[in-house]
């Protein structure tokens, strides 16, 4: 595991901008793992302005998303698949049949987990973002005694609906459950970029990566992955 800490913002989120344009320039046809939440989209700020200088297309690459909130349709503002269209689609050339997230509505959650599964294994990801939890979840998978593999429905924690409110008018809109990408298929990816941001995760970054590898502190489980780079501000790097 490489850990690298950056002085200020825009070196990070340049850093990690170039590693995507790298993977395209080596594979255009790349599959990327990308995440929601504040800390990719500074880097995704970087994509778009490198797409919009030419030095990096998605016209040929394929993207699946680790989540996406139970009960709002991808037009809802709060859904990550609307997000994903603010902060990178809707700015660059990925064709948007190329784009996956799970769907997060619709009476069979279960069968949209097996055929996000599906995909997943037709087109193994070879690099996926990942941001932190202040609970340790990557993805949505949240601490607890077991982790699942693959793509399914999990129960948000408290804490998670209460840091994710800042998006929402209030805590109660924000969902009690998501769809996400399990521990298993994160785990798949070909190489993994952990990013970490603020003072705030210091300490579970640190139990992340220095600390015993555990369900109960899930990212602590990238511990056992052979290709994971891992960026962090001076701030979140601070105890490690
Ligand atoms: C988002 C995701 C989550 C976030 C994490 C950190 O797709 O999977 O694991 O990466 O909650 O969120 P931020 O970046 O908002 O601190």
């Amino acid at each position: 595991m490489q850990v690298k800490t950056f002085d200020n913002t825009t070196e990070l989120d340049t850093f990690a901008a170039q590693l995507f344009a790298e993977k395209l320039k080596d594979k255009p046809n790349a599959t990327l793992g990308l995440a929601t939440g504040s800390t990719p989209v500074g880097i995704y700020g970087k994509i778009i302005e490198m797409y919009k200088n030419g030095s990096i297309s998605f016209k040929d690459a394929t993207t699946f998303n680790l989540d996406e909130y139970v009960g709002l349709a991808p037009e809802h503002e709060q859904s990550y698949a609307h997000f994903m269209k603010e902060q990178l689609f809707n700015h660059i050339d990925l064709p948007l049949q190329n784009a996956h997230l799970p769907k997060g509505i619709g009476a069979d959650l279960k069968s949209e987990c097996t055929s996000y599964d599906q995909m997943l294994a037709e087109q193994p990801i070879d690099i996926q973002l990942l941001g932190l939890g202040l609970n340790g979840h990557i993805g949505f998978n949240e601490p607890d005694q077991e982790l699942q593999g693959g793509t399914h429905v999990v129960e948000l924690e408290e804490s998670t609906r209460e840091a994710n409110a800042r998006f929402f008018d209030k805590l109660e809109e924000v969902p009690t459950q998501a769809i996400t990408m399990g521990v298993g298929s994160i785990l798949k990816a070909d190489s993994i970029l952990l990013v970490v941001k603020g003072a705030d995760k210091a300490g579970i970054v640190k139990q992340a990566l220095q600390g015993p590898i555990t369900t109960e502190v899930p990212a602590s489980l990238l511990q056992t992955h052979k290709n994971v780079i891992v960026l962090v501000d001076r701030e979140a790097g601070r105890l490690l």
